[in-house]
């Protein structure tokens, strides 16, 4: 309906209709109360006139009826609006369980995009049609923000943190991305697009190119070259933890407080070890902080999600 109007999005994921439903529900209900609070003071200002000069108003004091439905009217009506929004929100907020990852770095003023595959991308991200695609934000300077109209997807890249959001294209095309958080002189230049592919031709365009391998495979490689396999050895011998399996685990702390090994923490415990040391461990590990990029870290985490469980070996 509203495809030929180049001031509405195209409706372009899983989410946008819902959006869009509670969007002109709103719209709808503002405009109703709009005309129907106008209408009665035109017609009350009409209607009861002073017709004579010396007229004088009918006293009146209260009237309970008027007061309670007034009140529950509008109550009704917000609770109706909370508990949709928060439907919408809670659907957009939690991921299904099989996405396709995909990590995504601002910085002022571009956009990266890393493939669990090895693709890199700036300023334009290529998805597979018809599959839950999760983003895994981060900014290496400022706070931006992602912003798909087409999608209804939008929200902030925070430096030091991952947020995580997500969506099901619907529609193949391209599709405008923006940033919608000021970050800067070339704030508005940060932008790009959603190119939205067929799944044969996704694969086609995945096959097209990943020279360095896979990101796990970087981040393995990293692993050796930092000499972080010298301490967190498999065989539990090592002076660090054991990671293979680790992802997604509850680590018990030195503190006795537990913690979910997820990407947070991952990235914490690499670039501020002695911030939440496993227990069990000395914080000898050095800190990171500075000398790995965001890239590397990103890298360095799948490498971590990668790393299966070993069956357990009995030492005796
Ligand atoms: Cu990045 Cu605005």
């Amino acid at each position: 309906m509203w495809s030929g109007t180049p001031l509405f999005p195209d409706r372009a994921s899983a989410m946008a209709s819902r959006v869009d439903a509670l969007y002109f529900f709103l719209v709808g209900l503002t405009i109703f109360f709009s005309l129907l609070i106008a209408g009665l003071i035109v017609y009350c200002a009409v209607r009861f006139r002073r017709r004579r000069s010396d007229d004088v108003g009918a006293a009146t004091h209260g009237g309970m009826l008027l007061e309670v439905t007034w009140s529950a009217i509008p109550l009704l009506i917000t609770m109706v609006i909370f508990v949709w929004s928060a439907s919408v929100f809670f659907a957009m907020t939690r991921p299904p369980d099989d996405t396709l990852n995909i990590y995504v770095v601002g910085k002022q003023w571009m956009w990266k995009f890393q493939h669990l595959d090895g693709q890199r991308e700036i300023n334009e991200l290529h998805v597979p049609l018809g599959r839950p695609v999760k983003l895994i934000m981060t900014s290496e300077d400022v706070i931006h923000d992602v912003f798909v109209p087409a999608f209804r997807l939008k929200a902030d890249v925070i430096p030091g943190r991952y947020t995580n959001i997500w969506f099901q294209p619907t529609r193949p095309g391209r599709y405008h991305l923006f940033c919608a958080e000021y970050c800067g002189t070339r704030h508005s230049g940060m932008i790009g697009e959603v190119v939205v592919m067929g799944p044969t031709d996704y694969q086609t365009w995945l096959s097209g190119g990943a020279p360095e391998g896979s990101l796990a495979s970087t981040g393995a490689k990293l692993f050796q070259d930092l000499a972080c396999n010298t301490c967190h050895r498999p065989d539990a011998q090592g002076r660090g933890p054991v990671l293979e399996g680790l992802f997604g685990k509850t680590v018990q702390l030195q503190t006795g407080e537990t913690v979910t090994a997820d990407e947070a923490y991952i990235r914490e415990s690499i670039l501020m070890p002695a911030a939440r040391v496993t227990g069990g461990f000395q914080p000898i590990m050095p800190a990171f902080q500075g000398l790995v990029s965001e890239e590397q870290l990103l890298a360095l985490i799948e490498y971590v999600k990668s790393l299966q469980a070993l069956p357990q070996v009995q030492t005796r």
